[in-house]
């Protein structure tokens, strides 16, 4: 590609709402902390609970480095913005024990839920993630967690329920609704290293 060329690329990938709201998706870049604590604060005490499976009141600094920590090789991450602002957050961190998998987790603004921003955002972090080896993900979930239930029995595998959590194993979602090629072509802006990997 030219520099001229690159300079003109674009730098996020549209995500089509079911309300039709435009909706982009681009990589985490060095420092996100804004995104994360916007996305954050834009959630309900319920959502906060749901995502993190107990109340969690604020950010912690440490909370906030470890989230943004991202390499897109052992931690994926994604933000979903309208022109107004982030939106959503998805993310896939690496098992140790298990390369090949990777513990996935979203958060979406409340005032986006149940519009399929997840769905969307759920598609992007599957071709990213494979792009890198991963060929399933893990999900911990609240028992009572319709959406997040519905996102991942979509994508078969396994599940058991125990003490009000969900654990899930499933494949990588499939790309419907977005543009795979243009997913890995944002993955190599921000990780050149990343593809490497994949081959
Ligand atoms: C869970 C969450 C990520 C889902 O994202 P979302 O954008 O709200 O969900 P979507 O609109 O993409 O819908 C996901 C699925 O749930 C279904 N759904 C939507 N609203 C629903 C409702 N009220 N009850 C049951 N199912 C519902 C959708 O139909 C969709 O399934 P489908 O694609 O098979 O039709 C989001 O609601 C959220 O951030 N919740 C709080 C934090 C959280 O729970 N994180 C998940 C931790 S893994």
């Amino acid at each position: 590609m030219s520099a001229a060329a690159s300079v003109l690329a674009p730098t996020a990938t549209p995500l089509l709402l079911r309300d039709g709201s435009a909706v982009t998706a681009r990589p985490f870049g060095a420092d996100e902390r804004d995104v994360v604590q916007r996305v954050f604060d834009a959630m309900s005490a319920e959502s906060r609970r749901l995502r993190f499976l107990t109340a969690v009141p604020r950010l912690t600094e440490r909370s906030l480095r470890l989230l943004t920590d991202v390499d897109h090789i052992r931690h994926g991450a994604w933000a979903a913005e309208t022109v107004d602002g982030p939106v959503a957050v998805g993310r896939w961190i690496r098992l140790s024990a298990e390369p090949h998998v990777a513990e996935v987790a979203l958060s979406v603004a409340d005032a986006y839920q149940g519009r399929g921003l997840g769905r969307g955002l759920l598609s992007v972090l599957g071709v990213a993630a494979e792009q890198v080896g991963i060929s399933g993900f893990a999900w911990t979930m609240d028992v009572e967690n319709r959406r997040a239930l519905r996102l991942a029995a979509a994508n078969g595998g396994s599940r058991r329920a125990s003490l009000g959590v969900v654990e899930a194993r499933t494949g990588l979602p499939p790309a419907d609704g977005i543009d795979a090629e243009a997913v890995r072509r944002l993955l190599r802006r921000v990780g050149p290293q990343a593809v490497g990997l994949a081959a």
